[in-house]
């Protein structure tokens, strides 16, 4: 119970992702403001919450308007008086295409919700974090952020890496307010966003083909994670980017592995020969 007494928003936290940050910084004793941007879809998760004997709210607000992202803030802090931890998770996803395909209008509504609504909610928490003298935000990118992807379009890979340049200026500007800001890059997870933008079939390959430790990630493992930068044990780490992503960044996976140790092989048995 290391966050007892903890009050986290985590936006976007009706589904996927950031349920499983809600369920695990639940678990570890923390309030939790459940988020999406109907109130009404947070009602699961607040009732998995309470039934797990925590405490937990629904707020309704789009994370891309300042108005609703005011509220959220407002009404976190009228219900629990505090807000400690704030987990940057609400995302949205386009489906991967090329340039002369991307709609402005899509460029708009990733880079409204995924760079743009990340400003708006750190924004709207810094105040209070620093009245309170510490605070711990924690910014859910994508190995995306890191280097670009197929499973996404451009505008997706673009909103991530801006969070990265985000990131990186918060943690230099709130360092003297004891508020540390973190990013976790998670790879393939499988959501209702990652099935929305893939096939079974397109899955599998991915994994195979990108998944050095064989399969995607758990909504839980993302939060185990989060959990810990959220931490006093994370206390001095600031401005950096955790991949949980089953080592996807190596750029090879599973279906290498044979491949490579076989030539590996044939190498050793070459030296040998020679001796
Ligand atoms: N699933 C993956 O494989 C994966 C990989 C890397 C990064 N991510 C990132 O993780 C985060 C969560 O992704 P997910 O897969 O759980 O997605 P998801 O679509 O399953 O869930 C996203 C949640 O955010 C909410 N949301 C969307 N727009 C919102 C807005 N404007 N305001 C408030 N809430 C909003 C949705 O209603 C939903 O509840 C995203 O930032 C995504 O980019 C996901």
């Amino acid at each position: 119970m290391e966050l007892k007494g903890k009050t986290a928003i985590v936006t976007g936290s009706a589904r996927g992702i950031g349920e499983g940050i809600a369920l695990v910084l639940a678990r570890e004793g923390a309030n939790i403001v459940v988020n999406s941007r109907k109130q009404e879809d947070c009602a699961d998760v607040v009732n998995k919450i309470v039934s797990m004997g925590g405490n937990a709210i629904a707020v309704g607000a789009d994370v891309s308007k300042k108005a609703d992202v005011s509220g959220l803030v407002a009404k976190t802090v009228e219900h629990f008086g505090a807000v400690d931890i704030l987990v940057n998770n609400a995302g949205v996803e386009s489906m991967p295409c090329l340039i002369q395909d991307l709609s402005e209008e899509q460029w708009d509504r990733v880079l409204a919700v995924n760079l743009k609504g990340v400003f708006l909610c750190c924004q709207a928490v810094v105040p209070q974090m620093v009245k309170q003298g510490k605070g711990r935000i924690v910014n859910i990118s994508s190995v995306a952020g890191i280097r670009m992807t197929f499973l996404g379009s451009m505008d997706y890979t673009v909103s991530k890496y801006g969070v990265a340049g985000l990131n990186q200026h918060l943690a230099w500007e709130l360092a003297d307010a004891n508020i540390t800001v973190n990013i976790i890059c998670p790879g393939g997870v499988q959501t209702p966003l990652l099935e929305a933008a893939t096939t079974p079939e397109y899955r599998e390959m991915i994994v195979k083909r990108l998944v050095p430790l064989g399969r995607f990630t758990t909504t839980e493992e993302i939060g185990e994670a989060v959990s810990f930068l959220a931490s006093d044990r994370a206390a001095m780490i600031t401005g950096q980017t955790l991949a949980v992503d089953g080592g996807m960044l190596t750029g090879f996976g599973e279906d290498l592995r044979a491949v490579v140790r076989g030539r590996m092989a044939d190498i050793k048995a070459a030296q040998e020969a020679q001796k």
